[in-house]
């Protein structure tokens, strides 16, 4: 295979997804794509406006409405990425126990779907990506040429979730953690519109007992 304009990587939570491909994509001179970090957004600006769940067409027209900027960092504390809501810093906002609790939820709403799923496909059929995700090969971008599913058993990604949060000096909670991976594998597996499954043509990987280098080699030998 040809170098591949774009890479697919899905799979749920913690799976080691945004490392590898963070990593890929510097190694490849490419843009690296996270775009979980959009719903996290979407449900970090839900949180804030006070609407309740049910209210599906609200939150669409939030998720329409809003800017989401995802730039080079520009403060060094190990983020990968500057994320701006309406030229607000919320880097690390997102990455909060309430909106991982709430993410999953959000993301089943078809109006947020559809606003977040036109933008990513505009940025991924621009080329030169790997885009990150749970629908990316199967919705978003279904014609790249390399899709990529990782997966990891809920126990390894509950302790790398635990490992990081302690590193960045957050309380964590292994079981708590654990059963938070559970539900959102549950609810993000299980919704109508599209669910995280690999695509037919994805290449599986399980990281359970592979380094994230390993993991990035077994990628690149599809097209090295
Ligand atoms: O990859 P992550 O944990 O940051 O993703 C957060 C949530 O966003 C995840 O639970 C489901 C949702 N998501 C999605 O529905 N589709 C995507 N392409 C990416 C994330």
């Amino acid at each position: 295979m040809e170098k591949p304009q774009q890479i697919t990587i899905d799979g749920p939570a913690s799976s080691g997804k945004s490392t590898v491909a963070a990593l890929l994509a510097t190694e490849l001179g490419y843009l690296f794509f996270d775009t979980g970090v959009m719903y996290r957004a979407v449900t970090y600006a839900y949180l804030k406006s006070g609407l309740s769940l049910t209210d599906e067409s609200g939150i669409s027209a939030l998720a329409e409405r809003m800017r989401i900027d995802i730039r080079p960092p520009t403060v060094d504390d190990k983020r990968q990425n500057d994320i701006l809501l309406d030229g607000e810093d919320i880097t690390w906002q997102i990455r909060t126990r309430e909106v991982d609790d709430h993410v999953s939820p959000i993301s089943v709403i078809a109006g947020v779907r559809k606003a977040m799923t036109r933008q990513q496909r505009e940025i991924g059929l621009r080329g030169k990506v790997v885009m990150v995700g749970r629908d990316i090969g199967t919705v978003v971008l279904p014609e790249a040429p390399l899709k990529i599913y990782l997966d990891a058993s809920a126990e390894v990604r509950a302790k790398r979730r635990y490992d990081e949060l302690m590193a960045r000096g957050s309380k964590a909670d292994y079981e708590q953690i654990l059963a938070g991976i559970k539900d959102r594998d549950q609810i993000d597996s299980n919704r109508k519109i599209a669910p995280l499954k690999p695509a037919d043509d994805a290449i599986i990987i399980n990281s359970d007992a592979l380094t994230v280098r390993e993991v990035v080699d077994r990628i690149k030998e599809r097209f090295a």
